[in-house]
């Protein structure tokens, strides 16, 4: 058994989700409303160790009204223990989940389980499928993805993805090393593609959003 996951990101008519800096403010104010409504009705929200790196993400529910309860859990992806300590994902607005590999050296897993509670699982990499049991088992059944790219791909391409939302804003960034979407090693063959099913779309102040099924 696992969450129900709903994939959510902003990006630029270009598919970029940042620009080669790291630069990510792409949803307009009315966007964010709608991200921040989908974190009061989330379980919890995931991100990959790169984005907490980049941005520092607070990952609460903050740009509308919301009490402290209404924070999902917070849990980042982080193989190799990698979350600076004083990074705001583990300040104590909301619970934090480090999802760690059997890689992440002994000292730092001591040092976030300070603050966090540590799922050990997998050699290399974290081993999404049994995070997700893990998740499912300790009461997640809404899960927010939140990118970035790399961790966008490994959900999607092992089926652990039911719905895909995303933000496209008027604008455009080009850029090769730019983060898209979905980035990863890639499917070689368009005939493998991850298939979709468009659900709705609509407006939001200047961004366009749309709301997709993920086929099985
Ligand atoms: N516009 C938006 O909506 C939005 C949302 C989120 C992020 N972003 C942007 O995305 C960028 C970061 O994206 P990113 O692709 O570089 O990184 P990411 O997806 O945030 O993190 C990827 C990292 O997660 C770790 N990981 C552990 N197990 C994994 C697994 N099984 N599969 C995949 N990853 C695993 C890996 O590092 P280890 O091996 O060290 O663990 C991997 O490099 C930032 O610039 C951020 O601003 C934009």
């Amino acid at each position: 058994m696992r969450p129900h996951v709903i994939l959510n990101a902003a990006m630029t008519l270009d598919g970029k989700i940042a620009t080669e800096t790291g630069s990510s403010e792409i949803s307009g104010r009315e966007d964010l409303v709608r991200v921040h409504e989908l974190r009061r009705e989330s379980d919890a929200i995931m991100v990959g160790i790169n984005t907490v790196l980049a941005d520092d993400p607070r990952l609460t529910v903050h740009k509308i009204d919301a009490s402290p309860e209404e924070n999902p859990i917070r849990v980042v992806v982080d193989s190799r223990a990698r979350t600076p300590p004083h990074s705001r994902v583990l300040n104590n607005e909301a619970p934090t989940i480090i999802a760690v590999s059997e890689m992440a050296p002994e000292g730092r897993v001591s040092v976030l389980r300070e603050s966090a509670d540590v799922i050990v699982t997998g050699g290399e990499r974290v081993d999404l499928e049994v995070l997700m049991e893990e998740l499912h088992r300790r009461g997640v059944r809404k899960l927010m993805l939140e990118g970035g790219s790399t961790l966008n791909y490994s959900m999607i391409t092992a089926g652990l993805v039911d719905e895909v939302r995303v933000c496209i804003a008027p604008m455009i960034v080009g850029g090769e090393a730019a983060r898209t979407l979905v980035d990863g090693e890639g499917i070689k063959d368009m005939a493998d593609a991850v298939r979709l099913e468009l659900i709705k779309h609509y407006t939001l102040g200047k961004d366009l959003v749309l709301e997709y099924r993920v086929k099985v």
